[in-house]
């Protein structure tokens, strides 16, 4: 059976990125996977890339040896035959998490070696979901896409192919009223996540299913 790896990288359990990952976990089950969902922010201790080069050394090579609470997440990925991902956009950039996991990931299948390129040895599917407190359609003006870009470029060359699913303008707290947030409009904060978000989780649920048919 077709195995997916899905990572929250979103410290808000049964939130907007938790349950876009949620609907694209859903679209890769219904298309006949099997889904072994990861939240990142509920481990204990984790870390980013610390340049053992562990992964550098027989008989280790392209494989994580940071035996943390990270640990089972890339080995899981190293096992699977398709990733999703999910970050929420934290000050212009991904999280914290989805760094310290990208990092761990990508960096244990660089070589150093001129004759080969990489040590991952099957390329498999990712799909990247992002959220945001900013609509999608301003990600042009403020830099958002070129950023994300270099994230799924990164993802697309070292892992597989990795296709995108945005969610944006996302509901941040169920009671507007309690914070002086004059930024925002709560009844259209209201109105978007009743109305688009459901559309948004739908979109992730089908990105999750073509990911599983190799449609992406
Ligand atoms: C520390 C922090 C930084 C944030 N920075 C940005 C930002 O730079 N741009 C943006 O559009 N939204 C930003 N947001 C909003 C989140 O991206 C948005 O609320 C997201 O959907 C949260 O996902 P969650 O509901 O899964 O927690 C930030 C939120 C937090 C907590």
């Amino acid at each position: 059976m077709t195995k997916i790896v899905a990572v929250n990288c979103s410290p808000r359990k049964g939130w907007n990125t938790d349950l876009m990952v949620q609907a694209a976990a859903k679209g890769a089950k219904k298309a006949g996977a099997e889904v072994q969902y990861f939240d990142l922010c509920r481990l204990e201790q984790f870390t980013g890339c610390v340049s053992c080069f562990g992964c550098k050394l027989p008989p280790n090579e392209g494989r994580c040896v940071c035996l943390d609470d990270m640990h089972p997440i890339t080995e899981a990925i190293n096992k699977a035959d398709g990733l999703i991902i999910g970050t929420p956009i934290y000050l212009s950039t991904i999280s914290a998490g989805m760094h310290a996991l990208v990092e761990r990931l990508v960096f244990q299948n660089v070589t150093y070696q001129k004759e080969l390129r990489t040590y991952r040895k099957r390329r498999i599917p990712v799909l990247m979901v992002v959220t945001s407190g900013i609509p999608a359609e301003r990600y042009e003006e403020v830099g958002y896409d070129k950023m994300l870009e270099t994230w799924r470029g990164m993802l697309d060359r070292s892992v597989g192919p990795t296709s995108m699913v945005i969610s944006g303008d996302a509901f941040q707290v169920p009671d507007y009223g309690k914070y002086n947030w004059t930024a925002f409009d709560p009844e259209a904060k209201k109105k978007g996540r009743e109305e688009r978000f459901p559309l948004d989780l739908a979109e992730a649920e089908k990105a999750g299913a073509a990911l599983v048919k190799g449609e992406q």
